[in-house]
């Protein structure tokens, strides 16, 4: 039994919350979807439980192959116990397939697979618009140490090759995704989520986003998009609608 404390952040897509244990903190899924940096806000019914067990998914099968993270077990069906970890004030975008703002920036063409996986960081500014950042950025100004970019890259690349085998085969491509880390003990860990609300999914044979973008870009069946990928994942047939209590 975990006793639910104070809300410690709540973001775009969940609300993370102390426990009696201050190195535990529980992440509740929400429905809320926001894109834009919050210009644009509605409702995916049914996110949040995908979401979490779309997370419980993947962190756990990451565990398995030896990527430490965050996540400890899904409470029920919209939250998750996880280490409390200190995020990082920057995220690592990894891609493998120009799309979004790489496509924007460069005006590479967006679906042109990328000769090498890109590694970007970005400051978790939304009022900055999360500015791009290299390495010697995020050292000069002491957002973390050579040692943990060095270990938050190497995690990455193993993650990108990771999720992108296991995605194969169930005929999504992973184009690009961005991932969180936190300090723990003196750790690195992999935190927050992997979902289709921070990954770009598009089905091989169609090329079709089932991700986040269906929502960003006014594409319809987002719902079913997100659906479709927790059943190809796990098998699990989401049935309940409406956000409960
Ligand atoms: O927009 P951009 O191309 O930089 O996004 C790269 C990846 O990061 C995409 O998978 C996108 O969904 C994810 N992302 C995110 N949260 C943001 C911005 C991007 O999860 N605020």
């Amino acid at each position: 039994m975990t006793n639910i404390g104070q809300t410690i952040i709540e973001g775009k897509g969940k609300r993370v919350y102390a426990t009696e244990n201050p190195d535990e903190a529980v992440v509740y899924y929400k429905d809320e979807a926001m894109a834009f940096h919050g210009l644009k806000r509605g409702r995916i019914i049914g996110k949040g439980e995908i979401n979490n067990r779309i997370c419980e998914y993947l962190f756990t099968l990451l565990q398995q192959q030896g990527v430490p993270n965050h996540f400890i077990r899904r409470i029920d069906d919209r939250s998750s116990l996880v280490k409390r970890v200190a995020i990082f004030p920057v995220v690592v975008k990894v891609r493998n397939i120009v799309a979004g703002s790489l496509a924007r920036r460069t005006g590479y063409p967006e679906g042109t697979r990328l000769k090498n996986t890109v590694i970007e960081y970005c400051l978790k500014d939304t009022e900055l618009d999360d500015p791009l950042v290299n390495q010697t950025h995020i050292t000069a100004m002491d957002l973390a140490t050579a040692d943990e970019i060095c270990r938050m890259e190497q995690i990455s690349l193993r993650v990108n090759e990771i999720l992108t085998g296991v995605l194969a085969d169930i005929n999504i491509e992973l184009i690009d995704c961005k991932l969180e880390y936190g300090r723990f003990h003196g750790e690195v860990l992999l935190a927050d989520e992997i979902s289709p609300d921070t990954c770009r999914f598009w089905d091989a044979s169609t090329h079709e986003p089932l991700d986040i973008d269906r929502f960003r870009h006014d594409m319809g069946d987002v719902e079913d998009a997100y659906r479709e990928v927790l059943h190809r994942l796990t098998g699990y047939v989401f049935k309940s609608n409406e956000e409960g209590a």
